[in-house]
């Protein structure tokens, strides 16, 4: 017997919707047919996305959507919530994201991101919703060993806190359900998330100087900044610059979707790494971006960053085989998308 249920008959939750990746998965949830339902207390996004998000799916499938300003530590909000939607399932995103910041406010870090979790997973439990999707990291592998990266690769001590929590919430909604095998959850593990919505509504809006490599070549493509860092040119890569396993926004959102269909009726812990399986360096991004925005990008070399490693890529097959999902865009089309989305919007959603 099919106990699958049609899109139609499921409202996921997803905590964090307004967000970079979150936003680009409410998306494409609305088009497959799913209500979905937005927490976020927008800390670190803006209500304009939601805007946005109406006007790419268009006006029928955006009915289907409802959005709550909440922290997801607020049990109470998050139990009227669960009280006044059939919530079927939760993809969490939710969570305070900056490396370096983490490292500076650990306090923070711990509190933030393990006690929303635990308090979702309380209220959930609560509501016998035992279906969720969390927002993991390739960062739980550490430096590896060996590339590319499976599922089965170890994983290693973070660098940093907010490493650990990723690391730690695995952990726990693993613990999870070994204490109630009903519960169905999928790690996602995350390799480098850029480019944005090719409609150009949709985009990475970072507070500040940008920590991540793409945000600021596009604020150098733009004219906010003068130069991009390089950190490290003596790696042992192609070009002695960092590798990273870039995977575009979409394809990021596609897979939730795909997992969401695979994990419905199901029940267990299942990983999967969520990558192109392709290698870039710094140096091949700032290339690409450059034919992108049609200017060659000035940069200068710096010394390596604290807590950087080397290389990673992932090895995707598992999710091909299992989800029949693989990622569809390639470097030129993440930096098209994204220079495309900083040139129509050189402040984000503000400007
Ligand atoms: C970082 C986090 C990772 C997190 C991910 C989210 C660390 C150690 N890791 O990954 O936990 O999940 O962001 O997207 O911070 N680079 C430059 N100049 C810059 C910025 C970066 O040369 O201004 C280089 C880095 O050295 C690295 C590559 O670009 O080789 C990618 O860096 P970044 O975009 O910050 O991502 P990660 O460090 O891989």
């Amino acid at each position: 017997m099919d106990t699958a249920a049609t899109t139609q008959e499921q409202c996921v939750l997803v905590t964090g919707g307004a967000g970079f990746i979150g936003s680009h998965t409410v998306v494409e949830l609305l088009k497959d047919g799913y209500s979905v339902v937005i927490v976020d207390d927008l800390s670190n996004a803006s209500e304009k996305v939601l805007d946005r998000i109406d006007t790419i799916v268009g006006e029928e499938a955006a009915k289907n959507l409802s959005f709550y300003r909440a922290d997801v530590c607020d049990k109470e909000a998050l139990a009227y919530i669960f009280d006044n939607n059939t919530i079927t399932s939760v993809i969490h995103f939710a969570g305070y994201k900056a490396v370096g910041e983490s490292v500076a406010k650990p306090i923070e870090y711990y509190t933030n991101n393990l006690a929303s979790t635990l308090t979702l997973v309380d209220v959930m439990r609560e509501h016998g919703c035992k279906s969720i999707i969390f927002s993991s990291s390739a960062t739980v592998y550490g430096d590896p060993d060996v590339l590319p990266l499976t599922e089965a690769s170890p994983k290693k001590n973070a660098t940093n806190p907010y490493g650990w929590t990723k690391w730690m919430i695995e952990q726990i909604l693993t613990d999870l359900h070994s204490s109630d095998p009903e519960w169905n959850v999928v790690l996602l593990r995350y390799f480098n998330p850029i480019g944005a919505h090719p409609s150009g509504l949709m985009g990475e809006d970072p507070k500040g100087i940008p920590n991540n490599l793409v945000p600021y070549v596009a604020q150098v493509a733009v004219g906010k900044r003068d130069a991009i860092h390089v950190y490290g040119n003596d790696y042992d890569t192609h070009d002695g610059t960092g590798v990273r396993d870039y995977i575009h926004v979409c394809d990021l959102a596609s897979g939730h979707a795909a997992a969401l269909k695979w994990m419905d009726g199901r029940s267990g812990v299942e990983i999967f790494n969520l990558g192109t399986g392709k290698g870039s360096s710094v140096l091949d991004v700032i290339t690409s971006f450059s034919a992108a925005c049609g200017k060659e990008l000035p940069y200068v070399m710096e010394p390596r960053r604290a807590g950087d490693v080397t290389a990673n890529y992932a090895n995707c097959i598992k999710a091909k085989e299992l989800m029949g999902w693989e990622a569809q865009f390639n470097l030129d089309d993440m930096c098209r998308d994204s220079w495309n989305w900083q040139s129509n919007n050189p402040n984000g959603y503000e400007g």
